[in-house]
């Protein structure tokens, strides 16, 4: 395989830019092409049926892109729908969000008291919890849904007493418990992370699925010997299913930089 072949990325909508920005800061060597299904986000409160349907058809996507690795970038998607994309993929390499987050949560969690915070379908699915048990079958894991919390970042209200205080309420149970991790299972969610970290307080550590992913990637990479030797400078695409508009405004807040041009497929 050609290692200057883009990475494809994809994401039920704009979350997913998170994703990005930690591979761009980290692998800044590699194209991307990223995907957000923006006409049919949200994932998080859909079922798992549906979640499958639309992840087969935007990883058959991707390999027509003639993408060199494959990143699920929503956890909603890895949660309900990882094996659909390892079915289709064949020889190209997967990572996902959970398998990330779960290995840097196991790996680094002293007291073996880890929360998980997510959509309704990602906590429902268990798929944070079965994927650190298999890992170290004695840690403790508290999952709690967080459903407001991605309406919540998409209008930019990332430090204010709404959120803080919708924050303090879902966090309630977690913190009753003995946790020194709290997994940041969503896209959405690493753009809370001052917030969270004053609700959470100085024991607990943050886990962001996104910089663990890009760490993750790096790591195969390399492994696989398909690291960009940089021949030609980094190349980003960005795709989705709705008129770009607010994907654009929104994303370059998740992204931290402007965007650029923003391809709309239609399916
Ligand atoms: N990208 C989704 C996730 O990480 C959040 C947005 C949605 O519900 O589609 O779970």
């Amino acid at each position: 395989m050609d290692s200057s072949r883009p990475i494809g990325v994809f994401d039920s909508g704009v979350g997913g830019l998170t994703v990005v920005r930690a591979l761009m800061e980290r692998l800044p060597l590699e194209s991307i092409v990223y995907f957000g299904d923006t006409a049919r986000v949200p994932y998080g409160v859909k079922s798992v049926a549906t979640i499958e349907h639309f992840t087969a058809q935007i990883v058959d996507y991707l390999l027509g892109q003639q993408v060199k690795m494959l990143i699920v970038a929503c956890n909603t998607m890895a949660a309900a729908a990882a094996h659909v994309v390892k079915a289709r993929a064949g020889d190209v390499p997967v990572l996902d969000v959970i398998e990330a987050g779960a290995q840097a949560a196991v790996r680094d969690s002293g007291l073996r008291g880890i929360g998980v915070i997510g959509t309704p379908t990602t906590i429902n699915s268990n798929a944070y919890a079965r994927r650190m048990h298999q890992l170290d079958p004695t840690v403790r894991v508290y999952s709690q849904a967080c459903p407001l919390f991605v309406p919540l970042v998409e209008e930019g209200w990332l430090d204010h007493p709404v959120t803080r205080l919708t924050a303090q309420e879902y966090l309630k149970p977690v913190l009753a418990e003995e946790v020194d991790s709290l997994v940041l299972g969503c896209t959405h969610y690493p753009l809370l992370k001052p917030l969270l970290k004053d609700v959470v307080g100085e024991g607990v550590r943050l886990v962001d699925s996104a910089t663990t992913t890009a760490e993750l990637a790096a790591a195969r990479l390399h492994e696989l010997g398909l690291a960009s030797r940089g021949e030609r400078p980094a190349h980003y695409r960005y795709v989705v299913t709705d008129v770009p508009l607010r994907f654009q405004t929104i994303g370059e807040r998740f992204l931290g930089r402007s965007l650029g041009a923003v391809e709309r497929l239609e399916w």
